[in-house]
């Protein structure tokens, strides 16, 4: 059975990435740093006949990352992983605290990066592996009221062309992927700067469509 690592995986995108590619016959490794929603997904994956595993960790946190990267990889062999996980605050650059400046930073950039880092040459070592970094279209253009976020996802779209070019001779794939807005748990830390989610495409949608195109392609534009 091959296996699937999806950071973020206990709401939003991630979960519904989790389910979508369970039902496809994949066990899922469902990683953040909220036990409880990881393992409510875990559940219903089960309920459906599917297989998953929930891991809490922080992902910017390097010593969790290495610590749960190696038990993880004592049981599993990991075909693909999805660098999901992401936190946005919005408003005018000086209404950020330093606080939320450092958490998007620390989950978005550094928590990207060190999980990729880590399981890297894990990946190397087995045949058609691929990663799959979430950017947004804030990884395109810049955005009123977005500064830091958009920075975040631009290091991102830098980070994802790089590691294409680099591993180009391997048999691991990374591609970038691009979307818009969704409806998602990602807005309650924006009160006010959407104004109304729920006109938003669904995360259903974006999995469906994310899991029909993907074929290891350097870019997708969902
Ligand atoms: N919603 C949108 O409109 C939109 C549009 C384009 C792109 N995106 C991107 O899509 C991705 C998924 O976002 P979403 O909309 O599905 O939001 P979401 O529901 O808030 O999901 C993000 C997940 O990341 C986890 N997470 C946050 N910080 C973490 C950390 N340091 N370590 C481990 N896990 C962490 C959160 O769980 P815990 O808090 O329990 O850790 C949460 O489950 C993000 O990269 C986001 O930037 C979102």
């Amino acid at each position: 059975m091959e296996t699937i690592l999806i950071t973020g995986a206990g709401s939003g995108l991630g979960k519904e990435l989790a389910l979508q590619y369970a039902n496809k016959g994949y066990h899922i490794l469902l990683v953040g740093r909220t036990l409880e929603k990881l393992t409510d997904t875990e559940k219903e994956i089960i309920t459906n006949g599917g297989k998953a595993t929930s891991f809490a960790m922080d992902i910017g946190d390097i010593d969790q990352v290495e610590k749960w990267t190696a038990t993880i990889l004592k049981k599993h062999k990991i075909t693909h992983l999805i660098n999901n996980a992401g936190v946005g605050y919005f408003g005018p650059l000086t209404s950020l605290t330093n606080r939320q400046v450092d958490e998007m930073i620390h989950t978005n950039i550094t928590g990207t990066i060190n999980v990729t880092k880590t399981l890297l040459p894990h990946l190397l070592a087995h045949p058609n592996t691929k990663i799959m970094n979430i950017i947004s279209t804030a990884g395109q253009k810049g955005k009123v009221n977005e500064s830091v976020y958009v920075a975040c996802k631009y290091a991102i779209r830098g980070f994802t062309e790089s590691l294409i070019k680099e591993l180009e001779a391997s048999s691991t794939s990374v591609t970038a992927v691009y979307m818009g807005g969704m409806d998602t748990p990602f807005w309650n830390n924006a009160p006010g700067h959407i104004k109304d989610k729920s006109r938003l495409r669904t995360p259903k949608d974006i999995a469906s469509t994310i899991i029909s195109e993907f074929n290891g392609q350097a870019e997708l534009f969902v």
